[in-house]
Parts: structure tokens; C-alpha cells; sequence
């Protein structure tokens, strides 16, 4: 039987049939998006020529231990293909990312390139999105004030639930932007659309985990082996 990472790791490997040589590439953040750095770097070293664009200092830090050529989006702002994990997969290939606190620098590579693909294990995969806390990433000046505009922007699109700042270990969780992350529990996200577009709304919130019309593909690995779905407008 294949535990987790198994299936986080065939989820990678079939991104890698996706990878040509010559291409630019987005390097997504995660434990499922780990995997397929170790892949793609052995793939290099077996003389595969791509440059990686990373999506946190998590993954510039992996990929450069491994040897894979790496740029900064300014250098490279226009990619190919951008794989990523993801926390959530619902109806349109809408995802929620940013467990890890990446979504900023992740939303941004993503939309640099011209297809996006998701690795995921096949639990990611609901029928509506919600059940995972949705990131929100906030500046860090007056988040309470943003908090309260947040909670209020939320109910204006049928959703309602607890606003968390993240933590670790007791102090609040500080993105590679330097901002900080409130995690909206909505169990339910019936309008992801109509949710971006209040969230999207409130002074003081830089970005948000609602991926929508940004992943092409999605890879979903199962005990009963790999599904792709695609989306295609
Ligand atoms: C990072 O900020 C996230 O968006 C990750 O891509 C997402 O949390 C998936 O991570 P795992 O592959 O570790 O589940």
C-alpha cells in the first residue's frame, strides 16, 4: 500500500513527462513540490538543461543544494511551465495553496507562466472548497482593523468562520515578503469567485490562496494510480 509521500512522488514524476528541454520553469513550494525538485535535479544531472524559477527561499535553498540552474523572475518573467502543489483541488480546477505561506510568490510565478500544473495526492481532490483553511496574507500594519474589514468581506460572500493569525511557536508566522498570514476557517466556499473578488476589496490584504483559472492540469495521484484532470478555457 503507498503511504503519502509515495503518491506525492508519483504525482511528481508524471509532472515530469510535462518538462522539456530549454524550458523555464516555476518551482513550486511544499512537500509534494519537494519531491519534484529532487526529480527534475536528477533529471539535470543527467544533462536535462532547464532554469528553475523558485516560489519561496524553502525551495531556491533545495534547488540550489541540488544543483539545479536557477533565476530570479526578473531575469526570467515570462516561464513555460509552473508546477506546484496544492492544499485544495475543487470544481475548475480552483485550488486553495498557501499551507506552507508561499501563496504570494507562488500566485506570482504561476501567472508568469503559460501553463500551470498541479501535483497533488488524490485526498486534495473535493467537491467544494473550504474544508482547509484559506490564507490570506496581510500586511503587518493594523491587522486588526484588517481582520474586522476581512470577517465582514467574508459573510458579503456567504462564507463565515474564525479569522487566525498564524503562529509558530508563539510567534505570528512571517512570509518571505515579510507580511504576515490570517487563516480564514470557512468549512464551505460555495462562490470562490465572488470570495476573491470581496477579499480582494479590503485594504491591507496582499494576496490571497483562491488560485482560480491558473492551474491547466492537475495531477492526482491514488492508490489506484494517476489521474489528470484538465481544464480547458
Ligand atoms: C505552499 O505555500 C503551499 O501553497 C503548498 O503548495 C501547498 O500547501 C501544498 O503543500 P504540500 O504539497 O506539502 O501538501
Amino acid at each position: 500500500m503507498a503511504d503519502a509521500e509515495d503518491l506525492k512522488r508519483a504525482a511528481a514524476a508524471r509532472a515530469l513527462t510535462f518538462v522539456t528541454d530549454g524550458m523555464r520553469l516555476g518551482l513550486g513550494t511544499g512537500s509534494t513540490a519537494r519531491h519534484f525538485v529532487d526529480l527534475l535535479a536528477a533529471r539535470v544531472r543527467e544533462g536535462l538543461n532547464v532554469v528553475g524559477v523558485p516560489t519561496s527561499e524553502q525551495t531556491r535553498a533545495q534547488a540550489l543544494s541540488l544543483g539545479v540552474p536557477l533565476a530570479t523572475l526578473d531575469e526570467l518573467p515570462e516561464l513555460d511551465l509552473c508546477i506546484d502543489g496544492a492544499d485544495e483541488v475543487g470544481p475548475d480546477l480552483a485550488l486553495i495553496k498557501g499551507g506552507g505561506g508561499a501563496l504570494l510568490r507562488e500566485k506570482i510565478v504561476a501567472s508568469a507562466a503559460r501553463e500551470m500544473v498541479v501535483i497533488a495526492d488524490a485526498s486534495k481532490h473535493v467537491a467544494m472548497l473550504g474544508r482547509f483553511p484559506l490564507p490570506i496574507e496581510v500586511v503587518d500594519f493594523g491587522v486588526t482593523a484588517i481582520t474586522l474589514r476581512l470577517a465582514r468581506a467574508l459573510n458579503a460572500a456567504g462564507c463565515a468562520g474564525d479569522l487566525v493569525l498564524r503562529r509558530v511557536g508563539g510567534a505570528p508566522f512571517v512570509t518571505d515578503q515579510g507580511n504576515l498570514i490570517l487563516d480564514a476557517h470557512l468549512g464551505r466556499i460555495p462562490d470562490p469567485a465572488a470570495l476573491a473578488r470581496q477579499i480582494e476589496q479590503v485594504a491591507g490584504v496582499v494576496e490571497h490562496g483562491l488560485f482560480l483559472g491558473l492551474a491547466r492540469r492537475v495531477i492526482l495521484a491514488g492508490p489506484g494510480g494517476i489521474e489528470l484532470l484538465e481544464r480547458s478555457a
